[in-house]
This record gives C-alpha cells, sequence and structure tokens, in this order.
C-alpha cells in the first residue's frame, strides 16, 4: 500500500547550496545564518527584535520567563489550542485558565477572556489557530484596558493576515514554530518576535544563560583567538 507523507519543505538545489556554505564558512562566519534569519524574520513581521530558540514551546516559556511568570499567576489560553501553549504556563509554576473559542475562527473569544479575567491574570496567549486570525481588535482592547500583556501564538499562522498586518504583529511578543509540520520548517526550531528593548534585553539574557547582547560577539572572537 502506498504511503501518504504529510506535507514536506520544498527544498531546492538553493538550500543544499545554503546548508554547504554554513558548513564550510562554520569558523569564518559563526552564528551568520541565525542572526540573519532572525534580521530578516523581524524585518518580515514589522518587530524590532527576533530571537531564536530551540523550538516554539520554548519561544512561550522564555517570554513568559520574561514577562516575570510566577507561581500563583494566571495566564489565559484558548481551551481549543497545540498543548504548547498552555504547558510552559506550568514550567513557571502558575495556572492556565482555559477559556472558550469563537465558534467562527476556533481562537479566543473575546466575551470568554473578559469573564476569565481576575486580580491574578497576569498575561493572555491568543493561538492564531490553524492559521486563522482571532478578532485582534477586541483582544488587543481588552489587553489594554486591563494593562495585561497579550502573547499572540502564530505558530501555525506565517503569513496569515488581521486587517493587513501580519501574524506575529500582534500584542508585546509573538511566537512561531518550524517543526517539520509547520508552513517554514528548520526541522525543529522557534522564534520569539519582540518589539520592547526591556523585555527582550531579559529574554535574550534568559536565553544565552546570562549573557547581554553586546557580549556574544567578543566572546565568539575571543574563542577563535585561542583556537
Ligand atoms: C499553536 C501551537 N503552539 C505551539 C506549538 C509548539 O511548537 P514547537 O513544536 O515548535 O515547540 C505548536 C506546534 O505544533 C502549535 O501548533
Amino acid at each position: 500500500m502506498e504511503q501518504i507523507f504529510i506535507a514536506g519543505p520544498w527544498i531546492t538545489e538553493h538550500e543544499i547550496k545554503i546548508v554547504e556554505k554554513a558548513m564550510r564558512d562554520w569558523y569564518e562566519q559563526p552564528y551568520f545564518y541565525c542572526e540573519e534569519f532572525q534580521r530578516v524574520f523581524a524585518e518580515y513581521h514589522d518587530r524590532k527584535y527576533a530571537l531564536m530558540t530551540p523550538n516554539c514551546t520554548t519561544s512561550i516559556h522564555l517570554l513568559l520567563t520574561g514577562l516575570g511568570i510566577k507561581p500563583g499567576d494566571e495566564v489565559i489560553v484558548p481551551e481549543c489550542t497545540w498543548i504548547a501553549t498552555a504547558a510552559p504556563i506550568t514550567y513557571l509554576g502558575a495556572t492556565p485558565v482555559f477559556c472558550d473559542i469563537d465558534p467562527e475562527s476556533w481562537c479566543l473569544d473575546p466575551a470568554s477572556v473578559r469573564d476569565s479575567i481576575t486580580e491574578n491574570t497576569k498575561a493572555i496567549i491568543v493561538v492564531d489557530l490553524y492559521g486563522n486570525m482571532p478578532r485582534m481588535d477586541e483582544l488587543l482592547s481588552i489587553s489594554q484596558e486591563y494593562g495585561i500583556p497579550l502573547i499572540e501564538d502564530a505558530a501555525e499562522a506565517l503569513g496569515s493576515k488581521y486587517r493587513g498586518i501580519r501574524a506575529g504583529k500582534f500584542g508585546i511578543g509573538s511566537v512561531f514554530s518550524f517543526h517539520r509540520t509547520k508552513t517554514l520548517t528548520t526541522g525543529e526550531g522557534g522564534m520569539l518576535l519582540l518589539d520592547d528593548d526591556g523585555v527582550y534585553e531579559r529574554c535574550f539574557v534568559w536565553r544565552d544563560h546570562g549573557r547581554r547582547p553586546q557580549a556574544r560577539w567578543p566572546l565568539v572572537l575571543q574563542l577563535r583567538s585561542n583556537l
């Protein structure tokens, strides 16, 4: 019986050449392709900063950490999503609060979000499920009204738009997945997009084990001069 595979990436000679070049340039241009991917990805989404991570789950964990989510806090998530939207909330000892989804878009229902807000609500994670876009205007105004940061889980929505704005541009930060099942894949991989300088600095330091954004290149040069 013929096996039908799930859709895979379109791999041309160009991608093969780039991978070969990345390997040949390993020492001459350390980090080049990651840095370039971050730059282009941020620019494409009209964001100031992009941070690559091992996967999207890590991006969510990183952003929640950067926002200071802690035990006792509540984070609103849609009741229909991939488990990775909610799991990182529990890594920090906080509580996911599951809200209803809209029957049209299958994304977070603004009325349900409003009903679920308590004094412990510290973030709202909106998911662009299956590339559908939620009623972002209403969700953003709830976020503003209560001063609760909105996070956009755009793992499944690369290329989607809401009122002409690309998925990934909404809220304090957004996350993407490059898992093999996604629109653009690196096998495994994730991205966190941000605009806020302070949140970026904090997330960078967490991701890079205490190193600051400026510290990386001198360190690389130092290592190379020791080779
Ligand atoms: C909505 C959503 N959030 C998060 C993730 C987690 O992505 P990753 O597998 O890159 O950690 C996925 C992946 O399937 C997803 O669909």
